[in-house]
């Protein structure tokens, strides 16, 4: 698929045509990556961050954020909950959080490696490459870091540096991407759909580049406007303004055109069915994005009395169930599709075929 298909995909709106694009995609998922859903438990390690993300809930900057950070122990507790289901995986996921340091952080993977036997994926931000470096060493197999968008000034614009601002502290999460591949890390990234200022051509962009950077986990879901930020503002606005007719909606529809669309771009990469899309569409949203590509999902095994304080965008789905509901209603989601849950750690079919 070159960028002019993709682009006329993404605004194809007649309901036959989005069919075939639905099949195209289920078919492309099941001869591809089979009819194995992997589910990674989800661990929110600290909602603490010292960036700015003009869209996160959670940004450094975004105003009356409670601040937690889990102890080592709590987080083999998770950990604990994640072997007890029969995952494969945990996902170490946390804001940008400097009291999480190198050495802590690679304790907590050694152990919950010698533990446990899980595969382990981090998803902590921007860091050093001596961390990066450490947390491999220690046992860490895949790293998830969202590019969020192809087009290098709106990329600026939502990113600021951290602190003053000196180059050294400027994002670039295309750069570090590209060190975790050489470390020998599995890479995932991803966009959200709909962010002011981005319009039909950057998406096609942002979906070549998974091609491009041949990503082995891509996750995409709506931008849900998170109140007090400065892209629920006056720059979500001004950006909103400056793509004019050419902005994409933040919607669920045009969520699963991406979703599908990368699936058929990037047919051996673990796609999830992101919980930004449950939240957008709390009933079928899940379910939609397994039928449309998907083939991971990520349960959150997070204590409830940190799950709340860890909203990125508001009324995440499955904001005040315990970790057993989430999972029992996922497993059911599962099995009433047709589809099977994925054994053992669910790596990369890409780096399955290169190894
Ligand atoms: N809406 C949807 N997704 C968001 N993320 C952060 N803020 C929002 C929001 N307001 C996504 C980003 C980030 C991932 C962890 O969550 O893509 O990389």
């Amino acid at each position: 698929m070159d960028h002019d298909e993709i682009l006329c995909w993404l605004l194809e709106n007649d309901p036959l045509r989005l069919e075939m694009l639905w099949r195209a995609a289920d078919l492309t998922r099941r001869l591809e990556v089979g009819d194995a859903v992997h589910l990674r438990g989800l661990i929110e390690v600290s909602n603490v961050c010292q960036r700015s993300c003009a869209y996160c809930g959670i940004a450094a900057c975004a105003p009356k954020v409670e601040r937690y950070r889990m102890t080592r122990e709590d987080i083999l507790e998770c950990a604990d909950r994640a072997l007890e289901y029969g995952f494969g995986t945990v996902v170490m996921q946390a804001g940008e959080d400097p009291g999480i340091t190198g050495p802590w952080m690679a304790e907590i993977i050694a152990t919950l490696k010698q533990r446990t036997g899980l595969a382990i994926t981090l998803s902590l931000g921007e860091r050093s490459e001596d961390d990066l470096k450490a947390w491999r060493n220690a046992g860490a197999d895949r790293y998830l870091l969202r590019f969020e968008t192809t087009d290098d000034e709106l990329y600026r614009r939502i990113h600021p540096p951290v602190g003053s601002s000196s180059s050294s502290s400027a994002s670039d999460r295309i750069r570090q991407l590209e060190r975790m591949r050489d470390l020998g890390y599995e890479i995932g990234t991803g966009v959200m759909v709909g962010i002011p200022g981005q319009t039909w051509e950057t998406l096609t962009q942002d979906i070549l580049a998974f091609r491009h950077y041949d990503m082995d986990m891509i996750g995409i879901g709506p931008y849900l406007p998170s109140p007090g930020t400065p892209l629920d503002g006056t720059l979500g606005e001004t950006l909103r303004g400056e793509a004019g007719a050419r902005q994409v909606p933040n919607d669920s529809l045009t969520t699963l055109k991406a979703v599908a669309l990368t699936r058929l771009v990037c047919p051996r990469t673990n796609i999830p069915s992101t919980t930004a899309l449950a939240t957008a569409d709390p009933s079928q949203g899940r379910a939609n994005g397994l039928s449309r590509g998907a083939n991971v999902i990520m349960p959150n095994l997070t204590q409830p009395r940190y799950r709340e304080l860890y909203q990125i965008y508001p009324g995440k789905a499955g904001l005040h169930e315990t970790a057993d509901i989430t999972v029992g209603r996922i497993r059911e989601q599962i099995r009433l599709l047709g589809r099977t849950t994925g054994q053992g750690p669910g790596s990369s079919p890409r780096g399955k075929e290169l190894s």
